[in-house]
Order: C-alpha cells, then structure tokens, then sequence
C-alpha cells in the first residue's frame, strides 16, 4: 500500500469547494427512479441518462471531484463511444465504484440488513483499479426504530464487514469511502438517531483499528443527525448542523481527511442548507463535503425526463445543485441563491 497516494486521492475528493456525485445506483434502484417519470431502464437509457449527467462540463470542472458508479456503467461507453470513465477523468473528477453488493436479512435478527459482497472482492477491485477506479464505496444499512432496533448484531457484523472492505481496498491501491447509514425511515427523534449514529460510528472505528486501516487513506461517509421522516419533532438546519458535528467530533478521529455526507432522503435544500451551516461552524479537523445521490439527482433526473431534446435542461439542473453544495462545502450558500435561480 502506498499511504502517501491514498491520502493524495482522499483530499483530493474533499477539496473545498467539490464534492462527490453518487451516480451507482443499483439496476433495481435506477429503475425505481425511472419509473418516477415513466421512463424505461434499459442499458441505453442509464447509459444516456448518466451521459448527461457526466458531460455536465461546468459541474463537473468546477465542483465535482469524484463520481461513484456502478459495475455496469464503469464497463459503459457513451453514444461516440468513449468509455464514461475517459469522460469522468477529462473533466478532472476522479471514477469510483460501488463494490458491496447490496444488502440481505440478517438471520436471528428480525428487520435488519448484512451488507453482501466480500467474497472476490480482491480480484474484483484489480479490474475496477485497471479500468480507473481510484476510490470505491460500501454502503451498511442501518435500520432504527425507536428502542430495539438496531441490535449490537447488525451494529458489529455491519462495522466488521466496512472494515474488511476498506483493509482489501487500500491493499489495491484504492481509496475506500466507508459509509454506516442510520436511516431516516421512522417516527425516531433526532436524538435516538444521534444515540444509534453514535454507536455505529464507535464500533466501525473500532472495527477499522483492529483491521488496521489507515486512517489518512480513506473517506467516511456518514448520515447527519435528523430526526425520522415520520418524527412529530422535527429540527431546525442550525441543531441539525450542531447535534451532527458534536456526534463526528466524538467518534471520527482527525486523522480522516474527509467527511462526504449521504443526502439520505433529505429534500434538495435541506441536504445543502445542512452541510452550509455545519461548514459554517468551522475550526473541524476534517473537510466537511457532499457525496449525495437523490440531492444531485432529482432535479435532473424530472428535468431531463428521458428525452433527448431535454439534455440541455437536465445538466443546467444539475449544474445548479452541484454549485449550491459546492457553495455549501465552503459555508458559503444562501437560501436566496436558490430562489434567484428559479
Ligand atoms: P443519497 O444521497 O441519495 O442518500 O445517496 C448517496 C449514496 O451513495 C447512498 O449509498
């Protein structure tokens, strides 16, 4: 492993003022998506829908530093047939891939979730390395109700399966992007997800001690503290930013060069408005950035709504969001900024 370039690779995807595109959704997720505005999914429409998204030129000099794919689309050329990673890599962003391969129950623990994929693992990031990738992503899911769940089993089997992807990710010279979500789903109040986050966080550190991952070669990407979609008490963008950086100050070590935020359900603004006044608290070890799939996408994803005639619109939509969070990454975003735009 040669720390030195992993942690080149690390800043480089928090630097300020850039963020990271989450662009790997799943083929079923994609589809969930698609059928949102009736579009089929097929090969070549996620093909031209993240074509569009990747020759956002604008976006992706300016305010995009890394982008997650998916296995189908790192092996993907666009329509000229020049490979999307060659796309990614001109515009100065760095390709990623999503390895784990989704989730599965966990058995004797009712309504939980194990993360799936470490077997071929090693051989599998050997071609993703080969084709470009420099970073890759594991996603656990967490689920939280508001007492039982989640139970120490999925914390730790959750945590022990981030740290053994991440010690075989920088084994290949690949950035691992570490990513616990506690998520929104439920009627649980801001502090029960900071108890759970809490407790995540403490356990997959804990998890990536024993495994000896280094620290200064990766990236946490971690769900802020909210309260539940379905919460009667919700909370304010200043205790969202100041219940989440007390929860990372006590469990993230400053060795982390990064923190890339999951958007996780949050609305467009929310995502952005949350990430700006947390950079607005400032004095952080860590660079505070986005890694959003839904809070890039969505407006792009109605805006372009499958027709070719509509590509134009859909990369002005994104290149608005990607310039909000990149303005957000520097605690520089105002609400007035969005209306202006409108
Ligand atoms: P969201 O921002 O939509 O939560 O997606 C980010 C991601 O990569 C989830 O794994």
């Amino acid at each position: 492993m040669n720390l030195a370039e992993l942690n080149k690779v690390a800043l480089a995807l928090v630097t300020p003022g850039k963020g990271i595109l989450a662009a790997d959704e799943s083929s079923g997720t994609i589809k969930k998506r698609f059928d949102g505005i009736d579009v089929v999914s097929s090969e070549e429409t996620r093909r031209d829908y993240r074509e569009m998204l990747f020759r956002s030129s604008e976006a992706m000099t300016r305010n995009i530093s890394g982008v997650i794919l998916y296995d189908e689309t790192i092996w993907q050329n666009a329509r000229d047939g020049t490979p999307l990673v060659k796309i990614i890599e001109q515009s100065g962003a760095i390709p990623g891939i999503k390895v784990d391969e989704g989730t599965q129950a966990l058995p004797n623990c009712s309504g939980e979730l194990v993360t799936a994929g470490l077997d071929k693992l090693a051989e599998r990031l050997k071609k993703y390395y080969e084709r470009g990738a420099r970073f890759a992503k594991w996603r656990a899911v967490i689920n939280i109700d508001k007492d039982k769940i989640p139970s120490m089993t999925a914390i730790h089997v959750n945590a022990h399966a981030l740290a053994s992807y991440a010690a075989l990710c920088q084994d290949a010279q690949i950035v691992p992007i570490v990513e616990p979500e506690v998520l929104m789903d439920g009627d649980h109040d801001i502090d029960r997800c900071y108890e759970v986050s809490q407790r995540v966080l403490n356990k997959t550190f804990q998890e990536l001690r024993i495994q000896r991952v280094a620290l200064e070669g990766m990236i946490l990407k971690p769900n802020m503290a909210v309260p539940g979609k379905k919460s009667a008490k919700q909370a304010s963008v200043e205790e969202v930013a100041e219940k989440t950086v007390r929860l990372l100050k006590h469990c993230v070590p400053a060795a982390v060069p990064g923190i890339a935020f999951l958007s996780g359900g949050q609305s467009d603004e929310d995502a952005t408005a949350h990430l700006n006044a947390m950079n607005r608290i400032g004095g952080l070890p860590w660079h505070l950035t986005f890694s959003y799939g839904r809070a890039l996408q969505a407006a792009p994803l109605k805006a372009w709504s499958g027709k070719a005639e509509n590509v134009a619109a859909g990369q002005r939509a994104f290149t608005h969001r990607a310039r909000m969070n990149s303005l957000a990454s520097k605690g520089e975003w105002k609400a007035d900024l969005e209306k202006k735009a409108a």
